[in-house]
């Protein structure tokens, strides 16, 4: 890198809505200079409900993030998109050398993908095509081509999709803070990016990002993405559950779901009680903790087994073997490891972002691996131009050939900052 460039990376989750600037130095030495952390409005399982309500979130978001650096840092952001409009396919295609002389170069391979762009229904954009895979001369899983001698060669390519429209009012949201959009990135990925080491996307994991809104399920196979979805269920709806069973208001459910909570009973002592402060004229009162948990316990067994059962539609019987590894705010909820273990079984983690040092504490939170993964996301990709302009009302998208040959282990590789 040969000057200092600025990111910003923004989330707009179901609950917060979180920006990011950060700076790096000539010297790729990455700096954070400012977080916006605030509550989230407009937005319904990670889709835009109300515009009006996103934007001043966003707005007041970006302004939190540059309280200390002044304006006109940020132009470009980096920001994710979720939603069940979400969906994926795997792409496969192939094409012959015109030269028996040549190698493989670069212009072969942009070339062959470019032919493999699946045709999408006009209400679909495409988010991201990744090649994860290459076949030359009927020799499997080469991650490189680029240079071999061959006369044929086959990709296979990730491709996620979004509906358009709601693409469109993501851009619109963000851009009504006179800064434009990048690049949109899929959730799932941004947290993956910030979470999964390296070693778990080569032997295979399930990377689930629990927020409050969504799940966000990326599936990895031999260092690739190779599956994603979005389940619209999160957090929310287990203090939803908690306030019905308990008979008292969303805001308390949710005071009581992070003092108490635990999503599996049993590691709670059977005798404890809790106090159930008073509200609207109701007097307080005494409850077995174990019992408040019930709720919790319920719903979350139901979300494993919707993210058990996306696992079967990708089309793996099991786990993969780096197993399932769990962030977003729901994974800070006690218990929720040793209830996917006894669910699921395989091995389950809890995951933090990395790959940033000298994060400041306020980042460093299961929360926050969208944020995080987004930032370094756009660092990762930033040679390429990937703009979203919402004033002709297309969504425009410029593939560099860099993005387009990005697969294999390049991918693999964490960004050298902090
Ligand atoms: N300590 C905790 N115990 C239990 N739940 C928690 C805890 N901390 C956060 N949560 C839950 O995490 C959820 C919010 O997570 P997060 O901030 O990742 O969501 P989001 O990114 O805004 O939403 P989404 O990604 O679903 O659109 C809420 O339901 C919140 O109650
Ligand atoms: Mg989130």
């Amino acid at each position: 890198m040969s000057k200092e460039t600025f990111y910003t990376a923004v989330d707009i989750g179901s609950n917060k809505v979180c920006s990011i600037v950060a700076r790096v130095g000539a010297e790729g030495d990455l700096k954070i200079l400012g977080t916006g952390m605030v509550t989230s409005q407009g937005m319904q399982k990670g889709r835009i409900d109300n515009i009006d309500e996103v934007k001043v979130a966003v707005k007041s978001s970006l302004e939190e993030a540059q309280r200390y650096i002044g304006r006109g840092v940020i132009t470009g952001v980096y920001a994710g998109v979720s939603g069940s409009h979400i969906s994926c396919l795997n792409t496969k295609d192939m094409m012959e050398n015109p030269s028996a002389d040549e190698d493989i170069g670069p212009q072969h391979l942009d070339q062959l993908i470019r032919s493999s762009f699946p045709k999408v229904d006009p209400s679909q954009e495409i988010l991201h095509m990744i090649p994860i895979g290459y076949e030359v001369d009927g020799m499997e899983a080469v991650r490189n081509p680029a240079g071999l001698h061959a006369k044929h060669i086959n990709v296979e390519s990730h491709v996620v999709m979004g509906d358009a429209a709601t693409l469109r009012n993501t851009v619109k949201a963000i851009e009504a803070s006179r800064v434009s959009v990048r690049s949109l990135v899929v959730e799932s990925l941004a947290s993956a990016e910030s979470t999964l080491t390296g070693d778990e996307k080569e032997m295979g994991a399930v990377l689930v990002d629990i927020g409050g809104g969504t799940i966000d399920l990326m599936i990895y196979r031999q260092g690739n993405p190779w599956y994603s979805a979005v389940i619209p269920v999160g957090g929310n709806q287990l203090t939803r559950d908690l306030a019905v069973a308990m008979r008292i208001p969303y805001f308390l459910a949710e005071d009581i779901k992070l003092k108490w909570g635990n999503a599996l009973p049993e590691l709670v002592r059977a005798d404890e009680e809790v106090v159930v402060p008073s509200f609207q004229g109701q007097p307080r009162r005494i409850a077995k903790r174990r019992d408040l948990c019930e709720p919790l316990h319920a719903r979350m067994v139901e979300m494993l087994k919707q993210i058990l059962l996306r696992v079967r539609q990708s089309g793996l019987r099991q786990l993969p073997n780096a197993g399932l590894v769990i962030t977003g705010g729901c994974a800070e909820l006690p218990g929720i490891r040793e209830l996917a273990l006894k669910t699921l079984g395989g091995p389950v983690r809890l995951a933090y972002p990395q790959g940033i040092a000298g994060l400041p504490t306020q980042l460093q939170k299961a929360s926050t691996s969208t944020a995080v993964g987004l930032l370094l996301w756009g660092i990762k990709h930033q040679g390429e131009r990937r703009s979203y302009s919402n004033r002709d009302r297309t969504v425009k998208v410029h593939r560099s050939l860099r993005e387009r040959l990005m697969g294999g282990r390049k991918q693999e590789q964490g960004v050298q900052v902090g």
